[in-house]
């Protein structure tokens, strides 16, 4: 056990108001991106989280001058002068994200080599990245895997390829994209990903001078060119972090509104929030005009009282509902009526963390079948990613120790929920995804303390 422990004194429901800020998923890919400029990019409504300090430190080491700007959350990125750095430099950064592995394009581009440290990031299963080097690969890279971490070069510079992915994978796509957009020639990309994270991406590399093309059916087109420029961009605000606190609202019996959250982005976490039986009502921004200071969009979610009913859900890529989202609501779901069934099809190990929830009462039981929907790539490879979850049971304080950053926010929840006190070992861990989730927490009236 640690130090780093919360507790938490449950049974109240979280109430009040709070800000999600850019999406962890997007901004620090769009740092990486930052390294293809020849001029300063300009990023506002940075989170201040762990992601977020590792990839500044990483651009840093490569010469990219990061500044905070005038505006809170507001970053300038120099890349005016990017040069190499030392792998034990590097490798100070080793195991604290899977971000760095993003830095193989822009850095092939701008130096002609990139050495990547041993990857970090949640541990919800192997997260191999053999789709990122194949993909490097076809474009020309050579890479070597030694034990300190990856040596790549391109020799022969890289040039557009024709590449289909094995699973819509959101690394990899991004992958593609930042090195695509200035490989010579053009690249078509089949199976590619599609989330809302990954179009801000093109939306920026757009901006910085890419000819970039999505098509219908997951086909991505990208024409290289040959320099790019900075650029200034706001991104999509966290939709994880949304549906975080509204699962939060949902469990506790609360009422929560999310400033920044926002609708088209989170269709179908709302239509599995509604069938639960929560309520919300979405705010549209209005800007400030002659006698009306505006207001900013957000939604507002709360549980209604009475009982809430078991749903059946899979996670899936984009347009599907979200594997980030999944822990969170799971703890909800304890408290709906009768059997709702979640089927995992994006990570095979993503359910170990209902264990501590049934050590709190709770009455989940994980399948290896791929239950209640279509099989999936896991379903004859005997990993346990269907659960069931038979409801409502009465959550009881626990002592427990936070496995990675989504299951960490639902031990949270769960802890949240239940009557009594509860111990959270290893918390810091949120802070990799959950901006100030400690003063948030403050703000909704949660009693919590660290000891
Ligand atoms: N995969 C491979 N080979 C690869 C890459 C992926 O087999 O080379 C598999 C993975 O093992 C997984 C599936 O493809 O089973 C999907 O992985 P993906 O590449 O889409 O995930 P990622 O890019 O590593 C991002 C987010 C995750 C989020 C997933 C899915 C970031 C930094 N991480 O991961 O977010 O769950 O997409 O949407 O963007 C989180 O925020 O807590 C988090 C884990």
């Amino acid at each position: 056990m640690t130090d780093d422990v919360l507790v938490v004194h449950g049974g109240t429901p979280l109430e009040g108001r709070i800000r999600v800020r850019g999406a962890k998923n997007l901004v620090s890919k769009a740092m990486v991106a930052a390294l293809l400029g020849d001029s300063p990019s300009r990023l506002f409504d940075v989170p201040k989280i762990r992601d977020v300090e590792v990839v500044r430190g990483l651009l840093g080491l490569h010469g990219v001058k990061v500044t905070d700007g005038g505006e809170d959350g507001e970053l300038v990125f120099d890349p005016a002068n990017v040069e190499s750095a030392s792998t034990d430099q590097i490798n100070v950064h080793a195991g604290s994200s899977r971000i760095p592995i993003l830095f193989c394009g822009p850095l092939l581009h701008r130096l002609g080599h990139a050495f990547i440290p041993d990857l970090g990031g949640c541990h919800i299963g192997p997260r191999p990245i053999d789709f990122h080097l194949q993909a490097l690969r076809e474009f020309g890279a050579t890479v070597e895997k030694t034990p300190e971490g990856l040596h790549l070069s391109a020799p022969n510079g890289l040039h557009g390829t024709k590449f289909a992915l094995p699973y819509p994978s959101v690394g990899a796509t991004e992958q593609v994209l930042l090195t695509a957009v200035m490989a010579e020639g053009v690249t078509e990309l089949r199976n590619a990903a599609v989330e809302p994270e990954i179009i801000d991406l093109i939306c920026i590399l757009q901006k910085m001078g890419a000819i970039i093309k999505v098509h219908t059916d997951r086909v991505i087109e990208i024409q290289g060119v040959p320099k790019l420029h900075g650029y200034t961009h706001r991104p999509i605000p966290d939709r994880i972090e949304a549906a975080s606190w509204a699962a939060a609202a949902l469990a506790t019996r609360g009422h929560v509104e999310v400033l920044g959250a926002q609708q088209a982005d989170m269709m179908t976490f709302l239509n599995i929030f509604r069938s639960v039986g929560g309520e919300y009502e979405v705010t549209d921004a209005r800007p400030p005009k002659l006698g009306d200071p505006g207001q900013e969009g957000g939604i507002r979610f709360w549980h209604p009282g009475g009982e809430l009913h078991a749903v059946a859900l899979e996670t899936d890529v984009h347009p599907g509902f979200m594997t980030d989202w999944q822990q969170p609501l799971v703890v909800a779901l304890t408290q709906a009526r009768g059997l709702s069934i979640v089927h995992e099809t994006v990570y095979e190990q993503r359910l170990g963390y209902t264990e501590a929830l049934n050590s709190m009462g709770a009455n989940i039981q994980v399948y290896r079948d791929c239950l209640g929907g279509t099989p999936c790539r896991f379903g004859r490879r005997n990993f346990k990613h269907s659960a069931v979850i038979a409801g409502p049971s009465k959550l009881h304080a626990a002592d427990l120790v936070i496995p990675d950053l989504r299951a960490g926010f639902s031990h949270l929840i769960a802890a949240l929920a239940a009557e009594g006190t509860s111990r959270v070992y290893g918390v810091d861990l949120i802070n990799r995804g959950y901006e100030d989730f400690e003063a948030k927490l403050a703000d909704l009236g949660a009693h919590v303390e660290r000891p």
